[in-house]
């Protein structure tokens, strides 16, 4: 008895050695070059979620700047004589303002602070512009002010002057500077002469902005953003496109022009979820439309923008009354073509006019509009119609977007698909936040997908953990599933992982793909692997099969290949999502005669424990590492490590 045990346990300790030591033989046929990568594949999804805008992305330094929020002073705190009024305010969409006058005795102080958006945060020897529109209020005598940045202790650790000279709204500026670091300081102004003084749009930006645009955005951020090489800009969102009632929607009209002018908005966001709600996040559209263009043009990034269609969030609103009537949409049919006269008209008409204005005579070259965010039912399509017959008739080179509804299947889902088909669209917007397992399962989602129809846009997707961190796990899950996205390039044109932005301090939604907090930033382990697809995109697809068939998750491993034929470089991506080393053989199969492959390759690995995270103090704890291995005449032999994603990058000439 005990023999025959001690066989078995020898038996199954060979053949457990003999199965970790098979190679894996996969085969990369070049000959067979497919469908070709379109630039858009890879992008990025923006929404004003998580403080992405205003406190984020948005380099704006003051919260409440034009003393519109419903409690106009709501990030404010007042000292002395203070008046908020609004009569004769100099911008007509924000008429509040703010009068400073004497306090009545000399030891008594008159002025303001602001807390910004969960501080300010001032950088070592940075320098910050600030600036105010302001008037002498009841007599024409010069008014004094003096403006402070006080860290966090209360210490003032920079102060000016300023002269306010007449009694007509006149923009005033100055450069203020930081000695030291300071992550939570405020904004103090003092009022410093008798008064009155009448003050509106008070601003603070770093004079270091990405591209040192005046009204920028946060450099680190911005920088971010480009090194994922985004091939694709979907803007303004998410649920802020359609707003908790058609009053709150994301308006783009009302995000262009003079920024001084520009209304503010309510952001759904302060309030959807009670457990983490936030009574000070509104939306000033200062980071409006034309930048949201800009930044896409500075990023090399196709614009998509995305338009309301006539409803109202359909989570929050039920029945055909909370939305516009079918018959009533003239509007918003031309909001929608206005937009695209915003981005492509000629400076001669009206829209194209207000960009030539804001400072872009050129046109943006818009080549996709999504009309509706998530929206589904009877409702959405009956809309969709009347907005793609003005759209067709305007602007038949327009490629425009629908939407497949919140869910990756089911009812809705099921509905939507074959709607959109009827109205073809273009593209098909899918969304799906599903845990990790889901996004092995889906692998081979696209493998199947009708060919003949609307491509697909994967327009918003996450892999959502239980505990919804950015851990490795749900990171090395969407680079096994998006090698189903690349092996269908055919039919998947556009992937936009969301959200994209979360401040520490102030986030409504998670996992995201990249926190900061007021001085730092930090690129998630999912942030990488979005990276390393932006980078490796390739132009066309390689089929990449072990036995014949693609490799979508036998024994734990997940793959796909391409070449990039500018760069004359194959790339062949894996991931090993088993806690085992895979012995890995790459054939490269069917070269032309011409075609030279490099020895070198350069690997790049990606690698961490299920439940690590990089954070703000350990940014750098998951990142790619580049080795080489070298390439035995068209056969490449790799260890492929447990929990990893993997990239091959093999050079040739031809
Ligand atoms: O990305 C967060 C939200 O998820 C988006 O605003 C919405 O479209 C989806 O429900």
């Amino acid at each position: 008895m005990k023999k025959t045990l001690l066989c078995m346990v020898a038996l199954c300790l060979v053949g457990g050695i003999f199965a970790q030591q098979q190679n894996v033989d996969l085969v990369v046929n070049v000959k067979k070059t497919g469908a070709p990568i379109q630039s858009t594949m890879y992008g990025l999804f923006f929404e004003d979620i998580n403080f992405g805008a205003d406190g984020g992305l948005y380099a704006e330094l003051i919260k409440n700047r034009s003393f519109e929020f419903p409690q106009s002073l709501m990030g404010w705190d007042i000292f002395g004589n203070v008046e908020v009024r609004s009569d004769g305010a100099p911008f007509e969409r924000n008429p509040h303002y703010v009068r400073l006058s004497h306090s009545g005795h000399a030891h008594k102080h008159t002025g303001l602070e602001n807390e910004g958006f969960r501080g300010i945060g001032l950088k070592k020897d940075g320098t910050y512009r600030f600036s105010l529109w302001a008037r002498t209020a009841t007599n024409s005598a010069p008014q004094k002010i003096r403006i402070e940045l006080v860290d966090a202790a209360n210490n003032p650790i920079e102060r000016k002057e300023l002269e306010i000279t007449t009694d007509e709204w006149k923009q005033y500026e100055i450069i203020l500077s930081s000695p030291l670091e300071e992550a939570k300081a405020t904004l103090r102004i003092f009022l410093t002469s008798e008064g009155p003084l009448d003050m509106e749009h008070i601003s603070l930006f770093p004079t270091d902005t990405w591209k040192g645009r005046k009204n920028g955005l946060r450099k680190d951020l911005a920088e971010a953003l480009n090194e994922l090489n985004p091939g694709l800009f979907r803007f303004p969102g998410g649920c802020i496109i359609e707003g908790t009632d058609l009053d709150t929607r994301y308006d783009w009209k009302k995000s262009v022009g003079p920024v001084e002018n520009r209304p503010l908005n309510e952001n759904r966001w302060h309030y959807t979820f009670t457990h983490r709600f936030f009574p000070d996040y509104f939306q000033t559209y200062g980071m409006g439309f034309y930048e949201l263009f800009l930044l896409s043009e500075d990023m090399g990034a196709e614009p998509l923008p995305v338009v309301n269609v006539g409803l109202a969030c359909q989570y929050q609103n039920d029945g055909e009354h909370c939305h516009v009537p079918i018959g009533e949409l003239g509007n918003y049919i031309q909001d929608a073509l206005d937009l695209i006269e915003f981005a492509n008209g000629d400076i001669s008409t009206q829209w194209g006019k207000v960009r030539a204005e804001m400072g872009h005579p050129e046109p943006f070259h818009m080549k996709f509009i999504g009309i509706g965010n998530e929206q589904w039912g009877p409702e959405y399509p009956a809309r969709l119609e009347k907005f793609i017959e003005a759209i067709r008739a305007k602007y038949p080179e327009i490629q425009i977007v629908g939407s497949s509804g919140p869910q990756a299947e089911g009812k809705d889902f099921a509905y939507l698909w074959p709607e959109m088909k009827r109205l073809k669209v273009d593209l098909v917007d899918e969304h799906y936040y599903r845990p990790p397992q889901w996004f092995l399962d889906n692998a081979a989602r696209y493998d199947s997908y009708d060919r003949k129809g609307p491509k697909v846009f994967a327009g918003e997707y996450a892999s959502h953990h239980k505990n919804r961190k950015n851990n490795f796990e749900s990171a090395l899950t969407e680079a096994s599933f998006m090698t189903g996205l690349e092996r269908n390039a055919d039919v998947v044109h556009m992937a936009t992982y969301a959200p994209l932005l979360a401040h520490v301090d102030a986030w409504q939604w998670r996992p995201d793909l990249i926190w900061f907090d007021n001085l730092r930033m930090v690129r998630t382990p999912n942030y990488y692997v979005q990276k390393l697809y932006g980078h490796y995109a390739g132009t066309n697809v390689l089929p990449l099969t072990w036995k014949q068939a693609p490799l979508t998750g036998q024994e734990g491993l997940y793959g796909s290949a391409v070449i990039d034929t500018n760069k004359n470089e194959i790339i062949v991506k894996l991931s090993n999502v088993s806690q085992e080393n895979r012995q890995i053989v790459v054939s490269l199969e069917g070269m032309k005669k011409k075609m030279q492959l490099r020895p070198e390759v350069e690997t790049i690995l990606l690698k961490g424990g299920a439940d690590e995270e990089n954070t703000l103090d350990t940014p750098d704890a998951i990142v790619p590492v580049s080795t080489s291995a070298t390439l035995n005449r068209s056969k490449l032999s790799v260890d492929v490590e447990p929990y990893s994603f993997n990239l091959f990058v093999i050079g040739y000439t031809d």
